[in-house]
């Protein structure tokens, strides 16, 4: 591995009373040609959420900063104490591509692609999440709150309880827990419940997500449980519950209202030429979020005559991800071929029905583009919460705008006012697009108008301080 220097402040590493543990962290390190070096912000939901909860309280967030066979010395960015934990390439590719992402991602959503099963897979990711244990054990104070974050280290709870237990660890599942048919293929099915029952609190995005965990604890481990609490078989008491993530209303709502953010908002619908209807869709480009099914549906209602060419444009923005894994490189020419085929197909001169982004934008730009949308679709097949639906509700402030949403996004839980769609069912989603567009002005404010209330109550801020109060009172650790 090379040591690398990041641009941003060196600092010793030091010890904190508060840490973050997750994959990532909140900047990536991207190398130029040049050899320049700069920091750019990591993609995903977690990383959205976390920022905020990090800046309110002081700690250190140990992850990965991106790059392959790289060490680089904990530094402060932008405020944040941040503890890079090193990946050689193979442990990317084992590891981060292989055991996180193509074996348990989609086993826990559902199994939409089918998981593989490799046993150097596994070994890697045994050895990561130890390394991840070993890094937070070094920054963690002295009976330090440690938040152990998703799919990815489900085994640093136990690891690091084994290390450390004056430790009071919480850990969070920022992905959907498979029921348990599912989650029964997994061959390290039982060496995983273990890992998270090192934490004092296993938090889920759903209630759902927590039921299939104590069942499967009861079933796979013998442990036995009361309620959402469980007898753990060092006899801590370790409670599992659900804890929907969400999102800085107030500063989005607050950014969305700027005036510079408006006028790029009618700049983009000027630039798509004033369509009367403009849909929009934000994902990272995932097999899980539904968007071929999704603009199939939106090309046949142009097709169908059900909406006019010269009336309406879908602006699809998917942040590109995962890039060297097979599924999402599939994905990627599925979409090219789709969106160039309904374009050809339907388009003409100055009016391609879909306009097609496949990059990252600053949250300025994250914001028009949710104010200038008249009808937001977000529509997974399989999702733990999926914040753009929440992003889009609070940058709604004239309770206009329409939310058509996946009834199996985590979100939709909470979002019961959104125009709520089975995502594999085609016609099904026609008509409430058309739905959706068409409804009146009354009953577009009436739905948006609880949806806002709910997102400004339940925001990040609501999230850490109920997961921490929760952590807080977790049964004394040792001394
Ligand atoms: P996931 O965590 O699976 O990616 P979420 O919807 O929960 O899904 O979170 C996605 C986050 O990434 C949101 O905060 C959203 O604003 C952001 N995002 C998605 N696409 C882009 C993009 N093209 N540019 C910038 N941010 C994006
Ligand atoms: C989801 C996962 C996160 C992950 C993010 C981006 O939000 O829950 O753990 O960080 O996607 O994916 P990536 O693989 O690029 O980190």
């Amino acid at each position: 591995m090379t040591p690398a220097d990041p641009s941003a402040s060196a600092q010793p590493p030091a010890t904190a009373s508060f840490v973050v543990v997750a994959n990532r962290l909140p900047v990536d390190r991207v190398e130029h040609p040049d050899g320049s070096v700069d920091w750019r912000t990591s993609p995903g939901g977690l990383v959205t959420a976390f920022e905020p909860v990090m800046r309110r309280h002081d700690g250190a967030w140990v992850g990965w900063h991106g790059a392959p066979d790289e060490e680089v010395a904990p530094f402060e960015n932008d405020g944040l104490q941040l503890v890079p934990v090193p990946l050689s390439a193979s442990e990317v590719e084992e590891y981060y591509e292989g055991f996180s992402n193509t074996t348990l991602w989609p086993l826990y959503h559902d199994v939409i692609a089918a998981p593989e099963f490799h046993r150097e897979w596994w070994d890697a990711y045994v050895v990561v999440n130890q390394r991840f244990a070993d890094a937070t054990a070094a920054v963690a104070e002295q009976g330090a709150v440690v938040w152990v974050q998703d799919y990815q280290l489900q085994l640093v709870p136990a690891m690091l309880r084994r290390q450390r237990p004056d430790l009071r660890i919480g850990f969070f599942l920022h992905i959907p827990f498979p029921p348990t048919e599912l989650y029964q293929q997994l061959p390290w099915r039982n060496q995983i419940l273990e890992g998270l029952l090192g934490a004092d609190l296993v938090g889920f995005q759903v209630s759902g997500g927590a039921q299939n965990f104590l069942r499967l604890v009861r079933a796979r481990l013998r442990q036995e449980t009361h309620r959402d609490e469980i007898r753990a078989a060092d006899g801590r008491t370790v409670v599992a519950r659900s804890y929907p993530i969400s999102i800085d209303t107030a500063g989005l709502a607050e950014l969305a209202a700027a005036p510079a953010t408006a006028e790029r908002a009618a700049e983009i619908r000027r630039d798509l030429g004033d369509p009367k209807v403009l849909f929009l869709g934000v994902d990272r480009l995932d097999y899980t979020k539904g968007l071929l099914a999704r603009l199939r549906a939106f090309g046949e209602l142009i097709d169908d005559g059900a909406l006019e060419l010269d009336e309406v444009a879908f602006v699809q923005v998917a942040t590109p991800s995962r890039e060297r894994v097979d599924e999402y490189r599939q994905l990627r020419d599925d979409m090219d071929r789709l969106v160039g085929r309904i374009n050809g197909d339907i388009g003409r001169i100055g009016r391609p029905p879909i306009t097609y982004l496949h990059s990252s934008y600053p949250r300025e730009e994250m914001a028009a583009l949710y104010r200038a949308a008249d009808v937001m679709v977000v529509t997974p097949l399989r999702d733990g919460m999926n914040l753009v639906a929440k992003e889009y509700v609070a940058c709604r402030q004239a309770d206009d705008g329409a939310l058509v949403l996946s009834e199996f996004a985590g979100a939709a839980k909470e979002l019961r006012q959104a125009y709520l769609v089975n995502p594999y069912d085609i016609n099904g989603m026609k008509d409430r697009l058309v739905e959706a567009m068409d409804d009146s002005p009354r009953n577009k404010a009436r739905r948006m108008r609880v949806m806002r209330r709910q997102v400004a109550e339940h925001d990040i801020d609501h999230w850490a301080t109920t997961f921490l109060d929760d952590l807080a009172q977790a049964q004394p650790t040792a001394d």
